[in-house]
């Protein structure tokens, strides 16, 4: 068989594969596990404009499917972002996508500016999930109206291409991820965690030190799955899947479901070589069935005609 050819476009953005991080779940102190160069991206933890703690902990807690976390944006501000963490992933040669958190559609737009002009950043994941603090809280992608006016804003201060990451914690997924598309987004990332909560009976107490948080991990995939197929049938901008992939199967499971790139966040914890392996199971599976581009394998689900009477 011919070559594979497994690299993907988001917006202008070249991937080798479509395989990346999950925002937060990876770091460039993996380097010396993991060959960065063999990943389609490299997507740091969510950066916010001024230095942050974090939640109360406990911060994380291991569930039978999965994990849950309220980490809170835990970070040093964008003035480290710069001056520390640019330079140390200058050296790889798959692109950085950098995710951004804000308090405000102002502040991520700022923010976008800022770090949109740095030539080591080749696109940009507006992490939407996070809450609006001029919206009582209520995250920013929980508002089609809101995620329309961040996007169009965004997309008037960088020629990047600029990704939504939408929150699962929405009705209607697909009037959300519609907005997007229409205020200029490149690309869709689906989606965030699922808000979730565990008791230790024990104590009687809640695992995490917010009370709730978010639920990633295999839980989290047939969700998103879901999601990853009804944004794809209203929608034409790539997709990436993120949520509760752990091997190759399930990545693949997101490609035929719509989605052009996937990212890899829980599994990371469990064996920081998965998305190397990821990748070599999808070589596998498309020798397997002669697919020669992983493009060709985008929506590919095969829906028979629905009994409308059926639930
Ligand atoms: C410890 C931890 C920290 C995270 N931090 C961020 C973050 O900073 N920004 C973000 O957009 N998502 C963050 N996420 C969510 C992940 O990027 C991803 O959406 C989620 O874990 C689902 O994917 P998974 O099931 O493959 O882990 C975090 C997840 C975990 C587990």
């Amino acid at each position: 068989m011919s070559e594979l050819n497994l690299e993907i476009n988001i917006g202008n953005l070249k991937m080798k594969n479509p395989i990346m991080p999950a925002s937060g779940t990876f770091g460039h102190e993996m380097a010396s596990i993991l060959d960065f160069n063999k990943l389609g991206a490299l997507v740091p933890k969510s950066i916010t404009k001024y230095p942050r703690g974090g939640n109360n902990t406990p911060r994380v807690c291991e569930i039978n499917t999965g994990m849950i976390n309220s980490i809170g944006i835990q970070s040093k501000g964008v003035e480290y972002y710069i001056n520390e963490l640019l330079p140390e992933y200058a050296s790889f040669d798959s692109p950085l996508i950098a995710s951004i958190s804000g308090d405000s559609v102002e502040e991520f737009v700022e923010m976008t500016e800022i770090i949109a002009s740095h030539e080591g950043v080749s696109a940009i994941e507006l992490n939407i999930s996070c809450p609006n603090l001029e919206n009582d809280g209520q995250a920013f992608g929980m508002d089609a109206e809101v995620s329309y006016q961040l996007i169009k804003k965004a997309k008037e201060v960088t020629d990047k291409p600029i990704i939504p990451k939408l929150t699962p914690n929405v009705t209607n997924i697909q009037e959300i991820a519609i907005a997007c598309e229409e205020a200029g987004a490149d690309a869709l990332n689906v989606a965030n965690t699922l808000l979730a909560m565990s008791i230790d009976i024990h104590t009687g107490k809640p695992k995490i030190g917010n009370v709730m948080g978010g639920l990633s991990g295999p839980a989290l995939k047939p969700v998103i799955v879901r999601m990853i197929y009804q944004v794809s049938q209203v929608t034409s901008i790539p997709i990436i899947g993120c949520g509760g992939v752990m091997n190759g199967e399930d990545a693949l499971e997101m490609i035929i479901a719509g989605a052009t790139a996937v990212q890899v966040g829980t599994a990371n914890f469990i064996n920081p070589a998965a998305m190397l392996d990821i990748i070599e199971e999808i070589e596998l599976y498309m020798m397997r069935y002669d697919i020669s581009d992983i493009n060709d394998l985008v929506g590919t689900v095969k829906i028979d005609a629905l009994n409308p009477t059926a639930v």
